[in-house]
């Protein structure tokens, strides 16, 4: 994506007014007191809405809607050029030249990205995968199944240094056949040294793979990653489409991760001729709509420019951070305000992202009522990177282990975790100060209006009251953040 002065972005725009409309701002959502008030989607980490011009270009492609490289109708041939253009979107947006060495993999999401690449390496069960501490599940579990891991730990604010990758690169033992890297944390929004943990990775002669799911919706994608894996829905594309990026030669050989129909030249009853990538890699008939959608996203992002998004989005995250830490009882998790000083050389960098704790409530009731009597949206739990929670949240072995039998029992009440609030394009500072507010209201002891009941399979408050959107047959609509 070119970094291009934005053609959207008004030239008196302020930073904390939203870059964008997105797909259902204003929209109303129903609370305690009886009121619908407009939802504040501070969830951006988890999903983001739809960007307008990804809407508008799935709307129009749909009267065009046809098979995708299986069929000699005129609609098809259109759907197949439009799906085509959307994979060179994507090597263009992470910086490479779609008629270059790189192949793009058009799939669900980071998760299936990453699963798909961890079966395509060649990799042995003795070889050696090093990962961090710090990453979601789907950058860890796949990696279990086919290597053993090898992890950079973590300091108590929940960082780690390019010498600490370098250590872990270093230390005795195989030489490591990948690093597996997030380039940014859904947690505590961090950005890692990324590009600076490539070379040294790449000086080894190791390969890296960036888990781009956080990053990729708000800052360049690293031009020297070798793979790299996102997520459309988190990019204002939420039609079910990501993307695998890696040297093509990797995917020539081996048996795809999927086999089946349009991953073939030829097949016969006891032989089958793969084709070549990127359709070796994508059995069965895409997701042709997820595509155009994530093309249309991609550039939108491209006409804001990055530098527009790194603003806006670095004026709400401090807004945030310094609202949330002059609350008393609230216990910011990852780097402190210090460390993210964005005024500081070499200040540690975080997305507009904050995870949190609030004396005296557990963090499912905090965003029960945040959701139930402000139509405030954010997430609770362990953020589906519970090694990484446990760790900012500074939890013993035994307090590990005495939740872990109660979960094993199916009682997830006492499962440790954090509030997390997380904004982007679409995000106003009113957003902001709203979450502020609201959690400075339950730190000083805001009533509960009606009492609030927690489900022990999941986790989750709900609360005991009648009216529409909370009564008890929609609680099986909850959260569910503890499954993560
Ligand atoms: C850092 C990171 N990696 C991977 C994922 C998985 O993304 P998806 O659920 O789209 O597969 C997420 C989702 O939250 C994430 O934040």
């Amino acid at each position: 994506m070119e970094d291009t002065p934005d053609a959207a972005t008004p030239p008196h725009h302020h930073p904390e007014d939203p870059l964008a409309q997105l797909i259902g701002t204003g929209q109303r959502v129903p609370c305690l007191d009886g009121t619908h008030r407009v939802a504040v989607e501070l969830d951006q980490a988890a999903s983001t809405q739809a960007h307008p011009d990804a809407a508008a270009r799935i709307q129009e492609f749909l009267p065009w809607y046809s098979s995708v490289h299986r069929g000699a109708g005129y609609r098809s041939r259109h759907a197949t050029a439009s799906y085509e253009e959307a994979r060179r979107a994507v090597l263009s947006f992470a910086g490479r030249d779609p008629d270059g060495s790189d192949v793009a993999i058009l799939c669900r999401n980071t998760t299936e990205a990453i699963n798909h690449l961890a079966y395509r390496l060649p990799l042995d069960p003795t070889d050696v995968v090093v990962t961090t501490v710090v990453e979601h599940h789907a950058n860890l579990l796949p990696w279990g199944r086919v290597a053993r891991r090898r992890y950079v730990e973590c300091s108590p604010e929940g960082t780690f240094t390019v010498d600490d990758v370098c250590a872990a690169l270093d230390a005795d033992g195989p030489r490591p056949a990948l690093l597996a890297v997030t380039g940014a944390s859904n947690v505590t929004g961090w950005l890692p040294p990324i590009d600076a943990i490539i070379e040294a990775a790449h000086e080894r002669g190791v390969r890296v793979a960036v888990d781009a799911a956080q990053l990729a919706p708000h800052r360049p994608l690293p031009l020297a990653a070798d793979f790299l894996a996102f997520s459309g829905h988190k990019l204002y594309a939420p039609f079910g489409s990501g993307a695998l990026i890696g040297p093509r030669a990797v995917f020539e050989t081996g048996e795809p991760f999927l086999a089946g129909g349009g991953a073939v030249d030829l097949v016969g009853l006891d032989e089958v001729i793969w084709t070549a990538p990127p359709d070796r890699e994508e059995a069965g008939s895409p997701n042709v709509i997820g595509a155009v959608g994530l093309h249309a996203a991609i550039e939108a992002l491209g006409r804001i420019g990055w530098e527009a998004i790194a603003d806006h989005e670095r004026a709400l995250g401090a807004r945030l951070i310094a609202g949330l830490v002059a609350i008393e009882g609230v216990r910011l998790l990852g780097p402190t305000v210090s460390q993210r000083s964005t005024s500081d050389e070499g200040a540690i960098e975080t997305l507009p992202v904050a995870a949190f704790t609030l004396a005296g409530m557990h963090h499912a009731m905090v965003a029960a009522r945040l959701s139930a009597e402000y139509g405030i949206a954010v997430r609770h739990g362990c953020f589906c990177a519970h090694p990484y929670v446990v760790r900012l949240l500074g939890l013993s072995e035994l307090e590990v282990d005495s939740y872990r039998s109660e979960v094993l029992g199916g009682d997830h009440r006492n499962v440790p975790g954090a509030v997390r609030a997380s904004a982007g394009l679409g995000t106003s500072g009113a957003e902001i100060d709203a979450l502020i507010s609201a959690v400075a209201e339950l730190a000083g002891g805001a009533p509960e209006p009606v009492p609030y009941q927690q489900d022990a399979a999941t986790g989750d408050y709900f609360p005991v009251t009648d009216l529409p959107g909370w009564k008890d047959a929609s609680h099986e609509l909850g959260a569910a953040c503890s499954r993560g």
